[in-house]
């Protein structure tokens, strides 16, 4: 389909990089739709492994990649992850970014850690890298923005405008020390430098890309429940990553998309704090953690597991639309003699429904409502799926009404199997 979006279905990690590296092969553009360097997408490809926060997952195959108006770019990252792929070999020339995403300055890192800290017990649990504050400054209209960094004099007076109030809540709120203006300019007039060639008008490369027919992958970082929007506010990401978070990034119209590619694991991760009505209680939280390398790429930390949650995955696929699944990391329940699966939750009252719950208190105090699926317990190592786990598939695709197209059976870039052409 010339357009498609890859919308991560659950709350983060689902391995997205994964699969959209695997459509890329056969798209003409891939393009980041929002989020920043809180994202994290490894890719295995070729006994090698990758890690990107800011780079689409396409730049492996010398795609077109493009980040979105939706983004904000870290200039210290984007540079190390330029030099980081041009010291591997890969090509970023085909990089392009919207002058319209904001950029993530020093000042909104610096918030982000002061204000986790200052919550204590009641933080989000953040990754730290500043996404809040820029998108807090985005919509205050007090952000700077990727364009900026193409006219030297317009550069340095933002900076030291927003430095000028900025220092004094560094100071005055969070005490820490204050950020010194000549160091600063000089060393984002260097990251400007460094940025200028990959500047880009990036609604009218999709635009002419999708009327010359070409195919266009929109990747989504995060995921459906972290959606700002949708999400289970607060603990949340400040975008959207849902699918129509694709349509606003790029300046495009919803009608233009033709088809989104949920990415759901087999079970359920979650980095942060924020409820978790499948989260799994006992040993088998560690042994899912063990067995699916289940460790933050940004930040390191544990992923909280959990069985896969078919509440919440229904309504990823109500609010993004989607319209096929990629079942990803099937291969870690491998090990497991009988698979819960969250079927309903019961909430305060009583009551048991398949509906995500609208309101926070039915979420954060909901029971799930497990039903037992036998395991398979053997590697998924053939073309064709043992018959347990090709019933467990089919379970996930009969209770959503979505059919399953791709099931990942392993880290690499080859162990994936297509269900349907
Ligand atoms: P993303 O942020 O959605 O791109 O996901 P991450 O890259 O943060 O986390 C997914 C992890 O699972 C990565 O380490 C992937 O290499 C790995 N992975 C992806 N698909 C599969 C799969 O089908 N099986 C296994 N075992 N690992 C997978
Ligand atoms: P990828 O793209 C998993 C989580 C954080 C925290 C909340 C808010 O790899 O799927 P933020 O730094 O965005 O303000 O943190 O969102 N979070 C992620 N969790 N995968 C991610 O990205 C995430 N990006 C943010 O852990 O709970
Ligand atoms: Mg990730």
């Amino acid at each position: 389909m010339p357009a498609t979006v890859i919308v991560g279905a659950q709350w983060g990690d689902e391995g997205k990089g994964k699969i959209v590296d695997l459509l890329a092969q056969h798209s003409d553009l891939v393009c980041r739709y929002q989020g920043g360097p809180n994202a994290g997408h490894t890719i295995v490809a070729e006994g090698e492994k990758y890690k990107f926060h800011h780079m689409p997952s396409g730049i492996l195959h010398a795609k077109e990649c493009i980040l979105g108006a939706g983004c904000v770019i870290d200039p210290e990252v984007f540079v190390r992850e330029l030099d980081e792929l041009e010291a591997r070999g890969i090509s970023t020339g085909c990089v392009h970014v919207s002058g319209e995403a904001h950029l993530i300055m020093p000042w909104h890192v610096a918030i982000d850690q002061g204000s986790e800290r200052r919550l204590g017990e009641l933080q989000i649990g953040t990754t730290k890298r500043g996404i809040g504050p820029a998108y807090a400054d985005k919509a205050a209209r007090l952000g700077i923005r990727v364009q900026d960094l193409l006219e030297p004099k317009i550069l340095r007076q933002k900076i030291e405008v927003a430095l000028a109030e900025k220092n004094v809540w560094l100071e005055r709120v969070y005490g820490v020390e204050p950020l010194e203006l000549e160091e600063l300019a000089a060393r984002y007039e260097s990251f400007a430098q460094r940025l200028r060639p990959y500047v880009a008008d990036t609604s009218l490369l999709v635009d002419r890309a999708l009327r010359d027919g070409r195919f266009v992958l929109l990747e989504g970082a995060q995921g459906t429940l972290l959606d700002l929007d949708h999400g289970t506010y607060p603990f949340v990401t400040s975008s959207s990553p849902i699918a129509a978070g694709a349509a606003v990034s790029f300046g495009i119209g919803p009608q233009r998309i033709d088809e989104v590619v949920g990415v759901s694991k087999a079970y359920v991760t979650r980095v942060g704090e924020g409820p978790f009505p499948s989260e799994i209680t006992g040993p088998a939280q560690d042994r899912v953690r063990e067995l699916g390398g289940e460790f933050g790429t940004v930040t390191g930390r544990e992923r909280r597991c959990g069985w896969l949650d078919l509440v919440a995955l229904r309504f990823a696929v109500r609010v993004n639309g989607i319209t096929s699944l990629a079942l990803t990391k099937v291969d870690v329940l491998s090990d497991f003699d009988e698979i819960p699966v969250c079927v309903r939750y019961r909430l305060p009252d009583g009551e048991e429904t398949e509906d995500f719950p609208a309101h926070q208190s039915d979420f954060h105090h909901c029971e799930p409502v497990f039903e037992m699926l036998p395991g398979w317990l053997e590697e998924l190592a053939g073309p064709a799926l043992p018959p347990a786990a090709a019933d467990y598939v089919a379970f996930v695709a009969g209770s959503l009404d979505v059919p399953v197209t791709l099931v990942g059976t392993g880290a690499s870039r080859d162990a994936v199997l297509a269900l349907q052409p």
